[in-house]
């Protein structure tokens, strides 16, 4: 199988008035099918604008973004996408909003079931009915997750998901998303500001410079699942890691 995204030399800028303000520059990255992949870099360096570039949200200002060799195309593509604020809808329950992505993709015969079954899988077996306003930060991450797995992407695109989560139910999720991954191996974008959670998760991880934001390193992780964070190899990524972003947040 060959690469599953691959971006040449992207660039891109916003225009606001007469200003235009360069995010990011000459950005090339090839992403393998059913990969893990953190992306971690500087805040404000461009990992959202990048994130949106590769789902087609955004178009490059320059250079190419391709999915399976094509320009990202919802209609062709299949992107699951989390974003960091969860995006549930109040008036619907967790089951409805499970559907709500299944609704658009699939005919309506089985989605009941296939929304309950990843309920289920993400351990909310009993919440179908509650509503967002009723139920925990971590479990509405856990709704996000089953949503976004349900619709069967071929690409999980995930931008700091569990930025807002106190650190134990963020490590409780970590190791639930790996979980899920490893059953369903769909290729994993990642964008995190926590090297720990990039070192834990990833098989690849690529460090953004500042803005405007090109490819710093890509590190990989040779570390078996599930991974020690006390271990002396986890701890000498996390501190190359450190390293490469300090470089560019001193460089400010
Ligand atoms: N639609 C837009 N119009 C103008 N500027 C934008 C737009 N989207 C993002 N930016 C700017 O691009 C920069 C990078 O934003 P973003 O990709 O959200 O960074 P990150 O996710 O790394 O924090 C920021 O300075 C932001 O203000
Ligand atoms: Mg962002």
């Amino acid at each position: 199988m060959g690469p599953e995204i691959v971006l040449e030399s992207v660039g891109k800028t916003f225009k606001s008035g007469k200003d235009t303000i360069e995010v990011i520059r000459n950005l090339s990255l090839s992403v393998d099918d059913g990969k893990f992949l953190c992306v971690v870099g500087p805040s404000g360096c461009g990992k959202t604008t990048l994130l949106k570039l590769m789902c087609g949200l955004l178009q490059p200002s320059s250079g190419r973004v391709l999915v399976k060799g094509n320009p990202p195309d919802p209609k062709r593509n299949r992107f699951g996408v989390i974003f960091q604020e969860d995006s549930l809808l109040p008036w619907r329950n967790v089951l409805a909003n499970v559907k709500f992505g299944l609704e658009i993709t699939r005919n309506k015969t089985d989605i009941d079931d296939l929304a309950r079954e990843f309920l289920s899988l993400v351990g909310l077996k009993g919440f179908e009915e509650y509503y967002p306003h009723q139920i925990s930060g971590g479990m509405k991450k856990r709704v996000a997750i089953a949503r976004a797995m349900a619709v069967d992407p071929e690409i999980i695109l995930m931008d700091e998901p569990f930025a807002d989560l106190d650190a134990q139910t963020r490590q409780i999720l970590q190791k639930e998303l790996l979980a899920v991954w490893s059953k369903f191996n769909k290729t994993v974008i990642f964008i995190t500001h926590n090297v720990d959670e990039a070192v834990f998760l990833a098989q690849e991880i690529v460090v953004l410079t500042k803005r405007p934001a090109t490819v710093k390193a890509v590190v990989k992780v040779n570390l078996e699942y599930p991974r020690a964070r006390l271990s002396p190899p986890f701890i000498s990524y996390r501190e190359k890691i450190l390293g490469y972003l300090h470089e560019e947040i001193t460089a400010l």
